[in-house]
């Protein structure tokens, strides 16, 4: 009993306090415990932000340096785990292998499990931070029958990443350091971006007391929709069958058509009225990463820009505030850096999990933390009577 206020979607419910992440959609504004993302992804390092974002400050050069060792240190999946991956078909979405992988951690760190004790939730958090590339680059080698490539601990997050993904045994492979900045930043891109659908799954699975590792599952299987974080694949995928300028026109019609399902993908933000600031440094990181691979001509970007410019000053867009978000240019960077379009969104998970991870810490450490537990409208039948399955 009691009122409660009937909000679809939860666009007016603040489902708790956070000190993580703050968005200003109207200004476009976007800042990880108060820093502008700008400043992270032009002077930082992903693991510098993933410090910032679990501990809550910037780490000094011992703080760094003995965070990075710490990650460092569980790069590794334990061997059985790397045997997991043949129980999945061959042409599994990487996205369905990297649900069941991560939720199976569980099963094989049972001391990380423990959310009572703090030391074990920041092994969890460090083992989820250190293990994602592994896994995600297994996920993607086993799709393309590749065998494993181990982690090398000598290279930087995101060129161990990049190595994981593409050398190849019986070949030299030298990670390209600008990709491998590219890379990174792409990952400090994606690392919070406060209540959204996965990280609100992510605590709601954590209220009850589930371990680290299956709210983290809950949190990529939530994001791998097209309206999230799938979003890049399907952005992609639509500048591909837009296919060239002449086309454009048609498809910001269908867009704005109230008859049509077609949506722009990668335009439009629960959150942004405004330029997403994320797709403003993404779309920087894609000239940077076209420049570096000596791509000249692409026709996805091409697209891309010629949308943007005709959505921007289309009345339909401007009149309900739909701008570019990140996911607009990170499909053709990730494309560029090689990597496949079913692969695009197991990168955002692996960059969320950090804030995943923070976001849980910062709930199961409030004292004030209850059960997630939403009430609906009742709109079903009223009470009646049992009919026996003979007289129906
Ligand atoms: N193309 C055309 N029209 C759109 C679009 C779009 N991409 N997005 C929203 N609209 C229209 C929508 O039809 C509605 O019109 P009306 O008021 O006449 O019914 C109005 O704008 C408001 O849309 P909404 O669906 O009520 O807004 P929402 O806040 O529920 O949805 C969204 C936000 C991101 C799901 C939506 O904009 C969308 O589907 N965008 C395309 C998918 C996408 O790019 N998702 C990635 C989001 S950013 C990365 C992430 O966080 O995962």
């Amino acid at each position: 009993t009691g009122a409660f206020t009937y909000d679809p979607g939860f666009t007016s419910t603040a489902s708790c306090e956070s000190k993580i992440t703050y968005i200003d959609g109207d200004e476009g504004t976007l800042l990880y415990r108060g820093y502008p993302i700008e400043q992270l992804a032009e002077h930082g390092d992903f693991l510098e932000t993933c410090y910032l974002l679990l501990y809550g400050e910037l780490p000094t050069p011992v703080q760094k340096q003995d965070f990075d060792t710490r990650v460092t240190r569980h790069t590794m999946l334990h061997e059985q785990m790397a045997r997991f991956f043949s129980g999945f078909r061959r042409d599994a979405h990487p996205m369905a292998i990297m649900v069941g992988v991560v939720g199976a951690l569980a099963a094989f760190y049972h001391d990380s499990t423990d959310i009572s004790d703090p030391h074990q939730r920041m092994v969890a958090s460090l083992r989820m931070v250190a293990k994602m590339p592994t896994i995600a680059a297994m996920a993607y080698k086993y799709s393309i029958g590749q065998p494993f490539v181990y982690p090398n601990n000598e290279l930087g997050y995101a060129a161990n990443f990049l190595n994981m993904c593409f050398s190849v045994p019986a070949e030299k492979y030298e990670v390209n350091p600008v990709l491998a900045r590219a890379m990174d930043r792409i990952f400090i891109l994606h690392a919070d971006h406060e209540q959204n659908a996965s990280t609100s799954t992510v605590r709601l699975a954590g209220s009850s007391g589930a371990n680290p590792f299956a709210c983290i599952a809950a949190g990529i299987a939530c994001l791998w929709g097209p309206a999230h974080g799938g979003a890049n694949e399907a952005a992609l995928n639509m500048l591909h069958e837009i296919g060239n300028l002449d086309s454009v026109d048609k498809y910001v019609a269908k867009a704005k058509d109230k008859n049509d399902p077609f949506r722009l993908m990668g335009f439009g933000h629960r959150v942004y009225k405004n330029y997403d600031p994320r797709a403003r440094i993404m779309q920087t990181t894609c000239h940077e990463v076209l420049n570096e691979l000596g791509i000249k001509d692409d026709p996805a970007l091409d697209v891309a820009i010629e949308l943007e410019k005709i959505a921007l000053s289309d009345e339909y867009f401007v009149e309900k505030k739909l701008y570019p978000n990140i996911d607009f240019y990170s499909g053709i960077t990730l494309r560029a850096l090689g990597f496949p379009a079913e692969m695009f969104t197991v990168l955002f998970a692996l960059a969320r999990t950090v804030g995943w991870i923070a976001q849980w810490k910062e709930m199961v450490e409030d004292p004030s933390q209850r059960i997630g537990r939403p009430r609906q409208l009742y709109t079903g039948a009223t009470q009646r009577d049992y009919v026996d399955i003979n007289k129906r």
